[in-house]
């Protein structure tokens, strides 16, 4: 599975990049809005730091702006995805955005239904938000295991993007539902490379191999 951070904040991007495990971004308009920094900047920027794809959302929500909008963003770099909401535009403009060879991620998906249109749509990526149905009592995690089960079936190309992550245990159960990326907020990210016992361990390493060194160090320039 593929790790993509969900994210606009350049010093969270870079600092998850330098690990060298990152194939993509995702952003979205509360996420962007909350850097306070124009768009365009931020999403060339982002280009700057990650060579993968970086999802930029339309804000518009009528086919033809939506067209508009996608083209103009598509050409801010060669790595955008256009991401459209999962609605009858959304999937209208899906269409005549891949038909032109631009990348597609369908946001707010929440359904197998839903999963199934934007893949018709020629979607290239379809984002499940896993954490949102959690809140509302609804299984997140069924519902990748489900989309993964039924695009396997019909042998569809587009890739499930596990969005709305709000803790490790989301990223492992991903991974196990058959999903081809999640994209990880940066909290998230931090806390999957913890363990205790990886702490320890590296500790009592490092003690054990300066106790020797010290030990083979001859009296004479002992102090
Ligand atoms: C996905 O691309 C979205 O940006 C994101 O995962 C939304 O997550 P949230 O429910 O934590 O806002």
């Amino acid at each position: 599975m593929k790790f993509f951070i969900d994210s606009a904040n350049i010093d969270h991007i870079k600092e998850i990049a330098s690990w060298g495990i990152l194939s993509g971004v995702t952003t979205n308009p509360s996420l962007v809005s909350k850097e306070g920094k124009d768009f365009k900047q931020v999403v060339q920027e982002i280009c700057g730091i990650v060579d993968g794809s970086i999802s930029a959302e339309v804000i518009s929500t009528e086919i033809d702006s939506m067209v508009q909008e996608g083209k103009e963003i598509s050409k801010w770099h060669k790595n955008v995805t256009i991401k459209l909401p999962t609605i009858p535009n959304g999937l209208a403009v899906c269409k005549i955005l891949s038909s032109l060879n631009i990348k597609v991620n369908m946001t707010l998906c929440f359904s197998v239904n839903q999963a199934l249109l934007c893949a018709s749509a020629g979607a290239s990526y379809v984002s499940p938000f896993v954490g949102r149905l959690d809140d509302i009592n609804q299984d997140g995690m069924a519902l990748i295991k489900d989309i993964a089960h039924v695009f396997s079936v019909h042998k569809i190309k587009t890739e499930i993007l596990s969005a709305s992550i709000r803790h490790p245990a989301h990223v492992m159960d991903s991974a196990k539902a058959g999903a081809h990326i999640a994209t990880i907020p940066y909290q998230v990210f931090k806390q999957m490379i913890q363990h205790p016992l990886t702490d320890k361990g590296l500790e009592k390493f490092l003690a054990d191999w300066n106790d020797a060194m010290l030990k083979k160090v001859p009296d004479s320039v002992k102090v």
